[in-house]
């Protein structure tokens, strides 16, 4: 397994992290989470026996019982290995009971210490962009939770780039923690975070933690053109719905890519699909989710090899969407200048070359 850096820390998360979304029972978002308690102590072993040392979970998750399962099925092995979780999801009925002020982080905070059975959180994520609190309650609430011992780095989660950028203004203004990481939707299918997010990322030294890397399923090969999505599958269960548009007509010239790479390699669809992400110098990890343990096996399988530039290269010009203004204008002028004086130094400016 390889560990990369989680942005500019000096913390080190396995390049494939294991997500809990579907631990629990409970319905969620139109489909249901079926990793029971057993299944779950499944994936966590696979996982920990393939080296991933990131285990992701929210409160939101099956109404907390993600976190319980996932405290439980680490048990002892918690001690070696990063926790990540989330706050945001509304838990109950009142006023306070959702969001990101001062009185619902503190208390969500506990209660997920309790469920997942631990003393302290790895990386907790705010889950999505909070319009109704001030980013400063915020960040001064998660800054006592580190202060106080019980989180250890914090980070976002569904933030545009301008809404991380002012965080981390606030943060370096009130000497605050910063967002360590942001936890973000990317795959061959949903390529938008390259336009301002990820140049955002490699710029501040913040780091990404991919979620549903295969859009849902839709990477992982199964799906074909002109048939319906399996009922038994959670793309037959809710389609795009929680994983955004996809453009289909690209989506299957990529997979037919991914296919012809996956076969020559003796490797599956959805490995050459993870293994895109991880080429990609951002990437600080990519959470896995998956609803069996035969398909966790095949996913962290992705971690034993890598795609070839010529693969990555293929794979970015067939899925390659259009881009908006200002990102196609701008690269004319970056494009111009790479060519005369040499690439300017930067994580990202292997996206500005003129070809
Ligand atoms: N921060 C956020 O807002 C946010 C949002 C979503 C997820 N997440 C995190 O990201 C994690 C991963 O998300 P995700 O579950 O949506 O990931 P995903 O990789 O996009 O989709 C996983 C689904 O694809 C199918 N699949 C996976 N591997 C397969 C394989 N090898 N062969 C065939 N089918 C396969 C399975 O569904 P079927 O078998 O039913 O087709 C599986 O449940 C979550 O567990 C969670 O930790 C975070």
């Amino acid at each position: 397994m390889e560990y990369r850096f989680l942005g500019a820390s000096g913390l080190r998360v396995s390049a494939f992290a294991l997500g809990t979304m579907g631990f629990g029972g409970a319905a969620t978002g139109g489909w249901v989470a079926t990793i029971d308690e057993h299944a779950a102590r499944e994936q966590v072993r696979c996982a920990l026996d393939a080296g991933v040392n990131l285990f992701d979970t929210a409160n939101g998750y099956s109404k907390g019982e993600s976190e319980r399962l996932l405290g439980l099925a680490l048990g002892p092995d918690r001690d070696r290995v990063l926790v990540s979780t989330k706050v945001h999801s509304r838990v109950g009925d009142g006023p306070n009971d959702a969001g990101q002020s001062r009185w619902h982080v503190m208390r969500a905070c506990e209660d997920s210490l309790r469920r997942l059975g631990t003393d302290r959180i790895d990386i907790y994520h705010v889950h999505g962009f909070d319009g109704c609190t001030p980013l400063d309650e915020t960040l001064r609430a998660l800054d006592d939770l580190v202060r106080a011992g019980k989180v250890r780095y914090v980070a976002c989660s569904n933030f545009a780039a301008w809404q991380i950028t002012k965080a981390l203004g606030i943060s370096q203004r009130l000497g605050l923690e910063r967002f360590v990481a942001t936890q973000s939707y990317y795959s061959l299918v949903a390529r938008e975070l390259e336009n301002e997010l990820l140049p955002m990322c490699a710029d501040q030294g913040v780091g990404v933690l991919v979620w549903s890397p295969l859009a849902g399923g839709f990477l992982s090969g199964k799906f074909m053109r002109d048939a319906d999505a399996p009922g038994d599958t959670r793309r037959g269960m809710i389609g795009e719905l929680g994983v955004g548009h996809i453009d289909v007509e690209r989506g299957y010239a990529t997979l037919d890519v991914a296919r012809e790479i996956a076969h020559a390699r003796g490797a599956s669809v959805a490995q050459v699909a993870l293994n895109w992400l991880r080429s990609r110098p951002e990437v600080s990890s990519v959470i896995i989710g998956a609803r069996t343990t035969e398909q966790l096996a095949d996913n962290l399988a992705a971690a034993t090899w890598t795609l070839s530039p010529d693969e990555v290269a293929l794979l970015d010009a067939t899925s390659e969407p259009v881009r908006p203004y200002p990102t196609w204008y701008q690269r004319q002028f970056t494009a111009e200048r790479s060519s005369r004086n040499g690439a300017p130094p930067g994580a990202f400016s292997y996206r500005f070359t003129t070809d």
